[in-house]
């Protein structure tokens, strides 16, 4: 089929690379000149696993390319793909700016009849709102909208691209569905049609299950950790049981990203604009927040005060396996203790400076001179193999705070350092 993809983000790359690798005749288009620039060159602009080798792949096929130019991008699709960002705004709405240029530039060119597929996480109604506004620009007979959220994460987008655990469909026409799901006829996951705002239901719900599922934990291990019991013990038992399920119950510094905490408050924001007040929704977040104060005030209490002490931080993407620094609970910790008067020296895998001007140092050693403690942030595994011996000669204190509750505590003990996690107990 001929796909144009709007935006080259995680999402509207991965899945062009994924189509035109079997066999789709993919154009990718993007706003962003310097990312089509190096696109072109056959470079991938972010840090994703496998997905530099696919894009190789695709480009010496010859069925993926990439322009800025919408005339050309709009008039090769017959499905077209929206994959634009909806950042959130202070209100705690997604800015819904590139889809709305997208549903613009779709209708000027709308010659032969295209299906419209959003991949964009938007609004409960916005698919309906879609549907509409080309509906009085534009011949009906010329599109239909088929709702079809995303559900890969970064760090594995290609495995979930390839293998997800199911489709989901919205629309209102069946022969419309019917192509999407011909489209991902490679993928062999369970299909669930529902209407274009269940579709966009069902988004919503599967994040925001998953931050509350995060907090729930976060909290009980904060209960865990008062009466000496081991989280993780906690997280397996109830994990047993198939009503509850093992996955996300990972304690930590918290959930962050572009999709947990933006789709959270785009959910109660959806709900406050129909009159419906959430409860359990704002807890999540709040838990979610109070998680990084708790790491911090449980370094402060280690080290009685956190002036002038020299912190090494491990970690700074918001999870491992990326370079998205967005939302990261690292950063959040991070600013924290510099705000009680820490000096911070950082070393991520990929990351090489944040926006906020955090600089990653070249290794994960070279943090370690004179600092009184070190503060294990993003879960790379790297950081699990450290060799704890040097690191331990390296340091002048001894705390180690494991704030992902990874770390080989007898290994860590072993080289005579003071090893401290919140509800991690032998
Ligand atoms: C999330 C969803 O998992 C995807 O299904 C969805 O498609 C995506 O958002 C999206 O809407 O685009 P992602 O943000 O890439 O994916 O990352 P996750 O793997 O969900 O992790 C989110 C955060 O939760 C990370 O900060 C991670 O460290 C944290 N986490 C995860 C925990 O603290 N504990 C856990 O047990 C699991």
């Amino acid at each position: 089929m001929k796909v144009t993809t709007i935006g080259a983000g995680y999402v509207g790359l991965t899945t062009s690379c994924v189509l035109a690798d079997h066999g789709h005749k993919v154009i990718c288009l993007d706003v962003d000149q310097v990312k089509i620039s190096k696109l072109e060159r056959g470079e991938v602009p972010f840090f994703e696993p496998g997905l530099q080798e696919l894009l190789d792949r695709v480009l010496k096929k010859g069925t993926l390319t990439f322009t800025d130019d919408r005339k050309t991008a709009y008039y090769h699709g017959e499905i077209i793909i929206i994959a634009v960002g909806t950042p959130p705004q202070i209100d705690g709405s997604p800015d819904l700016r590139f889809l709305k240029t997208a549903l613009t530039d779709i209708s000027e060119h709308l010659s032969s009849h295209k299906t419209i597929v959003t991949k964009s996480t938007v609004p409960p109604g916005t698919n309906k709102w879609i549907e509409s506004e080309l509906a009085q620009k534009a011949d009906r007979k010329l599109f239909d909208v088929v709702s079809n959220p995303e559900f890969l994460k970064e760090g594995t987008a290609l495995e979930d691209t390839l293998n997800p655990d199911r489709m989901v469909a919205g629309g209102n026409s069946a022969e419309a569905v019917a192509r999407v799901k011909e489209l991902f006829s490679f993928v062999s996951a369970p299909w669930f049609t529902t209407s274009l705002t269940g579709a966009e239901m069902i988004k919503y719900a599967s994040n925001v299950f998953l931050a509350a599922k995060i907090s729930f934990i976060n909290e009980i291990a904060a209960i865990c950790d008062a009466y000496h019991v081991n989280v993780e013990d906690v997280a397996r038992g109830i994990g047993a049981d198939p009503r509850i399920g093992p996955a996300f119950l990972r304690p930590g510094l918290g959930y962050g990203g572009s999709c947990l905490p933006k789709d959270l408050s785009a959910l109660i924001y959806a709900a406050k604009s129909k009159g419906i007040n959430p409860k359990l929704l704002p807890a999540a977040g709040e838990v979610n927040d109070s998680v990084t104060k708790s790491y911090v005030q449980r370094l402060e209490l280690l080290l009685g005060t956190l002036r002038q002490k020299r912190i090494a931080v491990w970690g700074l993407s918001f999870k491992p396996d990326t370079d998205d620094t967005r939302y990261s609970p690292a950063l959040t910790f991070i600013r924290k203790i510099q705000e009680k008067g820490a000096e911070v020296l950082a070393h991520d895998p990929v990351v090489k400076e944040t926006s906020e001007g955090i600089i990653s140092q070249p290794d994960p050693y070279s943090v370690l001179t004179d600092a009184d403690a070190l503060v294990l942030a993003t879960e790379w595994s790297v950081f699990k193999q450290a060799d704890w011996g040097r690191v331990s000669r390296m340091m002048k204190g001894k705390i180690v705070l494991d704030c992902r509750n990874v770390l080989n505590t007898g290994e860590v003990a072993a080289a005579g350092l003071d090893y401290h996690a919140i509800g991690r107990y032998q």
